[in-house]
């Protein structure tokens, strides 16, 4: 399916074949243990932890668009905890990002370095030290909240050089905005909850690859760990999953509006927007990114305009996480990121890019 274009493949994302009579994308299977066959035992389906055909579903219809096999779980922070402790041994060291999102490292300082495990931090616009002698490379890429972007390809050289894997965090670009598995990574991870089902309603994670010995790994501990997404969420997010084209063209187009609104406002600073031109992640978002998500990032100046801006808006919902349907502002300072007091992240919705940018200016004006 990768000769047709984007809105075709999600639409028909990890469909069955046409049956008369049968629902295009069928209902959610609510079972926990299955009729099992009395002489032969356990068949396809014996237990819910770890067999669903709607969880199985969704991770072909993902699989299809990161190009590797895909394992769901509940929540993004479930996939890549998976992949960390699935992969990592005591001794081992990890290199993650410093300007990534903060559970993953909160993560390695506390259950990993417990665990044996060491961590280098590397911010995501480098410059990158040696990998010499770390087992893992997680990248994330454009970093949340801060938009900077990575090299994928010279990452993967180096690290590969070193004998160490790479994995991708692919949250924010979505498999429609970036193929890590092709431009050389051995795995990616992501948060399902952001813009990949997009409504708002559903926590989910995965991880996607191509090496066997790694999906088996993450395949027992998954079903050994029991953090399995249930049917009805996996259900959601297929169902959500075939509108991805169409929500991120029209984020994206919002994120260009608004980063050229902002651009033009001296109240407004350190303005970031992977895709405008004077970015400092242009250049390379460009040439290993198929489209750019529809968040930006400015500082506001203090915490107490950030608040009277989104008490002035109409249209902004202050909310944490991204790639929805609604435009949402989130202050990161308070949950703790490393960032300015009037930094905000914002993420464009599929509203009219008119409707947002004249809410956005008298907003903006009042506060
Ligand atoms: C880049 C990134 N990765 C992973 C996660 C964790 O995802 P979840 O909240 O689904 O556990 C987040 C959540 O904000 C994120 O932004």
């Amino acid at each position: 399916m990768t000769d047709q274009g984007d809105g075709t493949r999600v639409v028909h994302a990890g469909l069955p074949a046409a049956v008369p009579g049968q629902p295009f994308l069928p209902g959610p299977v609510l079972a926990a243990p299955y009729h099992l066959d009395p002489v032969e035992g356990p068949t396809e389906n014996g237990y819910g932890r770890p067999d669903n055909p709607t969880r199985r579903a969704l991770e072909a219809a993902v699989g299809e668009l990161e190009g590797g096999t895909v394992r769901a779980f509940a929540s993004g922070q479930a996939a890549i905890t998976a992949l960390l402790l699935s992969v990592l041994r005591s001794g081992d060291t990890v290199a993650l990002p410093s300007d990534g999102y903060f559970t993953v490292r909160a993560f390695a300082e506390g259950t990993l370095r417990d665990l044996g495990v060491e961590t280098v931090l590397v911010p995501t616009a480098g410059p990158y030290p040696s990998f010499e002698g770390v087992r893992l490379v997680l990248v994330e890429t454009p970093a949340n909240p801060g938009l900077d972007v990575c090299d994928l390809r010279a990452v993967v050289t180096a690290a590969h050089a070193a004998g160490a894997l790479v994995a991708v965090d692919n949250t924010t670009a979505t498999p429609l905005g970036q193929r890590p598995l092709e431009l050389g990574a051995d795995l990616v991870v992501a948060s399902g909850t952001k813009a990949l089902t997009g409504h708002s309603d559903v926590l989910l994670g995965y991880v996607a690859t191509n090496d066997e010995d790694l999906i088996a790994r993450v395949t027992t501990w998954r079903a050994q760990t029991g953090g399995i997404p249930g049917a009805f969420d996996c259900w959601l997010a297929h169902r959500s999953l075939a509108t991805l084209d169409l929500r991120l063209a029209r984020q994206s187009a919002n994120a260009a509006a608004v980063a050229g609104l902002l651009a033009g406002r001296p109240d407004v600073t350190g303005l970031r927007w992977p895709g405008l031109a004077s970015d400092p992640s242009y250049e390379i978002s460009q040439s290993q990114m198929r489209r750019i998500p529809g968040i930006v990032s400015f500082d506001l100046g203090s915490a107490e305009r950030v608040a009277r801006f989104l008490t002035a808006s109409r249209l902004v919902f202050a909310a944490t996480s991204f790639g929805g349907l609604h435009t949402t502002a989130d202050r990161r300072a308070q949950w703790g990121d490393d960032t300015a007091p009037g930094f905000v992240r914002l993420s464009c919705g599929i509203e009219d890019t008119a409707d947002l940018l004249a809410d956005l200016t008298a907003a903006l004006d009042e506060a």
